[in-house]
C-alpha cells in the first residue's frame, strides 16, 4: 500500500504500518518513505510511504506508528484501489479535472463559473477543488456548485500544520513547502479518481484544455486513444490569452454579471506567440491508472508511453491573471473558439450566479433570461 504524505526530507524517521485486517489488528510491516524528486528545494516534500500488506490479512485500513508499539489512540485510513481496472472498464466520469489549492483568498467568480461551465460541455463530470483560502463571493459558487454535484470540495488547510509557500521554487520564495503543498493535492487527486474517472487533467482553473478540430473531450478521446492504445499520459501546450482591450474583445462583455468579482474570459480572444528562448511548460491530460507519481508539468513514474497532443489539436487557452508586458494587436491573433459555447454558457452561469446570490437583483437575472 501507498500513503500519500508529506515529510520533511533530511528527518524522516523509521516507522511502520500497522493494519486493521478484517477480524484481527495485524502485526506490524516496516514502511519504507519515497521522497518524491519534485520538491523544488523546499524542506518539506511530497512523498509516499509504501509498505506491505501482512499475509493473512485482509486489510481494510491502516495506520503509521513510530516503532513497532500499538498506538493508543490511532487515525485509521480506509484502504482504495484495490480493485484492478479491466481495460473496457465503464467509468462513473469519463473526465475530471484536478484544481489544486484554492489559496490566499482568490476570489475569480466569473472567470470559475464560466470555465466550469465551458468543462461541463466538453464532457468534465467532476471538478476536484482543494480548498485553502477562497474569498467570499467564490465560497458562495463553489458551494453551490458541489451541492449541484460538479465540483467536489476537499478541505485542505495546510498553513494549520505548515508554513506553506506562495511560490514555486524555495530560492525566489520563503516557506516549508511549494505553493500551499500542490505537488500532493494533484497526487492525492490522481489516486482519488482513479477507479472513477477515465481521465483526469492536471490543470489550473485560469486554463482551459480545448479542442480544436473536435466538440468536446470525449469526441478528441475517442480518436486519439485507439490511435496511442499504450499512452497514459498526454502532454499539452499552453497558450497565453493574456487581457486585451479591443473592439472585438469588447463583444464579449455580458452585462448582468458586472457587478460579479473576476473577469469574463469570454474577452480573451487574442493570444501571442511563445518567446522561443523561453521555457513554456506544458499540462497533461492522464489515465490515473497509468500514473503512479506526478508533479505539475510531468509525470515522475508511469506506465506505458506520453505523447504530445498537436497543438492545433488541442491546447489549453490560458487567461492569465497577472501579465507583465501589453503586446499590440498587430502582434496578437485572434481565436474566437470559446465563443462557441457562449450561447450555453452565458445562461448557465447567469443561473448559477443567482443561485449563489451574487447577482445584485432579481431584475438583472429576469432582464437576461
Ligand atoms: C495463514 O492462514 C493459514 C490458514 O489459516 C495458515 O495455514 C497459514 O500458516 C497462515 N499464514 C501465515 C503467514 O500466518
Ligand atoms: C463517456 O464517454 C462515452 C464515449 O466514449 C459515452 O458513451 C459515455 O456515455 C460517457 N460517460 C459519461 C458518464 O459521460
Ligand atoms: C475554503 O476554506 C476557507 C478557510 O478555511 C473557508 O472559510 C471557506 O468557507 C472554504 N470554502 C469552501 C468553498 O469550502
Amino acid at each position: 500500500i501507498r500513503i500519500i504524505s508529506i515529510f520533511k526530507r533530511d528527518s524522516i524517521q523509521p516507522l511502520h504500518c500497522l493494519f486493521c485486517c478484517v477480524d484481527h489488528l495485524s502485526d506490524t510491516t516496516p514502511a519504507t518513505v519515497l521522497v518524491h524528486s519534485d520538491h523544488f528545494d523546499f524542506p518539506y516534500g511530497t512523498t509516499d510511504v509504501m509498505c506491505q500488506i501482512p499475509h493473512n490479512c485482509s486489510a481494510t485500513h491502516v495506520t503509521l506508528v513510530p516503532d513497532t508499539m500499538r498506538p493508543t489512540n490511532p487515525t485509521w485510513l480506509p484502504l482504495r484501489n484495490k480493485k484492478i481496472i479491466e481495460k473496457n472498464k465503464r467509468f462513473e466520469f469519463n473526465f475530471t479535472v484536478c484544481i489544486s489549492t484554492l489559496f490566499g483568498g482568490y476570489n475569480n467568480v466569473l472567470q470559475f463559473a464560466q470555465t466550469l461551465e465551458i468543462y461541463r460541455l466538453l464532457g468534465v463530470g467532476r471538478v476536484v477543488v482543494y480548498n485553502n483560502s477562497g474569498g467570499p463571493e467564490l465560497s458562495r459558487l463553489l458551494h453551490s456548485y458541489s451541492q449541484e454535484g460538479l465540483v467536489e470540495l476537499v478541505q485542505w488547510p495546510i498553513h494549520n500544520y505548515l508554513n506553506p509557500s506562495h511560490g514555486w521554487h524555495a530560492s525566489e520564495f520563503s516557506g516549508d513547502l511549494q505553493y500551499y503543498g500542490q505537488v500532493t493535492t494533484l497526487n492525492e487527486c490522481i489516486y482519488r479518481s482513479m477507479e472513477r474517472s477515465r481521465y483526469v487533467l492536471l490543470n489550473d482553473i485560469d486554463e482551459i484544455i480545448m479542442p480544436y478540430q473536435h466538440d468536446s473531450l470525449t469526441s478528441l478521446m475517442d480518436t486519439l486513444q485507439p490511435q496511442h492504445p499504450n499512452t497514459g499520459v498526454f502532454i499539452i501546450q499552453v497558450i497565453i490569452y493574456p487581457k486585451k482591450t479591443a473592439e472585438e474583445s469588447n463583444k464579449g462583455y455580458v452585462d448582468a454579471w458586472k457587478q460579479v468579482p473576476g473577469f469574463n474570459i469570454l474577452q480573451r480572444i487574442y493570444w501571442e506567440d511563445r518567446n522561443k528562448d523561453q521555457y513554456h511548460p506544458h499540462k497533461m491530460l492522464v489515465q490515473p491508472s497509468f500514473v503512479e507519481q506526478t508533479s505539475i508539468h510531468q509525470v515522475l513514474k508511469a506506465f506505458g508511453e506520453s505523447y504530445k497532443i498537436p497543438e492545433k489539436m488541442c491546447h489549453i487557452v490560458h487567461s492569465v491573471t497577472n501579465h507583465p508586458i501589453e503586446r499590440p494587436l498587430e502582434e496578437l491573433h485572434l481565436d474566437k473558439r470559446l465563443w462557441d459555447f457562449k450561447d450555453r454558457v452565458i445562461p448557465r452561469v447567469t443561473e448559477m450566479l443567482r443561485r449563489a446570490g451574487l447577482l445584485s437583483s432579481e431584475e438583472e437575472a429576469d432582464r437576461i433570461n
